[in-house]
């Protein structure tokens, strides 16, 4: 009999033991009552960034990436244009385009966009010309208030990486925060989906 009781009293421990096992072996606290979640405030809801593309692009590769990171972004694009266009071959297009960074002339643009203040994140794309962006670019900085917001680079080149341009857009874009993008490749849409996706677009 004293045997049975002792049996009896350990099955007992036993089931206790394990009961509490139980309970704590999810790791999770149990909510304190249905009503209380019900009460924790939702996080507010966070505005959705107003975006523009605002490129330039001489024979079309930097356009067809700015068209793909507008889809991607459901921004508004903005070609970049000179007032006097490039030459229209490519060999005399290099020599003035050398002629006019040596010198840093930045040529007169087209106006526009109306309303830049309206955006909160510029992507800023173009071909790499001799090692930089193209003057026509400073221009476009020089003209729009860029100040306050996130621009962000991104290029199509020869081979040049897009490391090449910071120095001279994170000086002339002091005002805002500015940050370097990537080299982008127009056969490669998804590649450049895929990095629009990592800014958390
Ligand atoms: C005036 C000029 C200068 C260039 N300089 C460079 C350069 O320094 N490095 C490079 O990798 N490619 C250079 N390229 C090649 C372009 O960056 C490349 O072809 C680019 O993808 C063209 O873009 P787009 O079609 O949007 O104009 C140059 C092209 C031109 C016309």
């Amino acid at each position: 009999m004293k045997k049975f009781f002792v049996f009896l009293l350990s099955f007992c421990c036993l089931v206790a033991l394990s009961a509490c096992g139980s309970s704590s072996s999810s790791g999770k606290a149990a909510p304190a009552s249905a009503s209380a979640a019900a009460a924790a405030p939702a996080a507010p809801a966070q505005p959705a960034k107003k975006v523009l593309v605002a490129y330039f692009s001489y024979s079309g590769q930097t356009e067809q990436v700015a068209k793909a990171i507008q889809a991607k972004t459901k921004g508004d694009i903005f070609k970049i244009e000179t007032v006097t266009p490039y030459p229209a071959s490519y060999r005399d297009c290099t020599a003035y385009a050398k002629a006019e960074k040596n010198e840093n002339r930045h040529p007169a643009i087209k106006p526009g966009p109306a309303n830049v203040k309206d955006y909160d994140v510029i992507f800023l794309g173009f071909p790499i010309w001799w090692y930089d962006a193209p003057m026509a670019v400073y221009t476009f900085i020089e003209q729009n208030d860029l100040s306050g917001k996130t621009v962000i680079s991104f290029c199509t080149s020869g081979g040049s990486s897009i490391g090449e341009s910071t120095p001279g857009l994170s000086k002339a874009l002091a005002k805002s925060a500015f940050k370097e993008g990537t080299r982008l490749y127009a056969s490669d849409e998804s590649g450049t989906q895929k990095w629009v996706e990592s800014l958390g677009f």
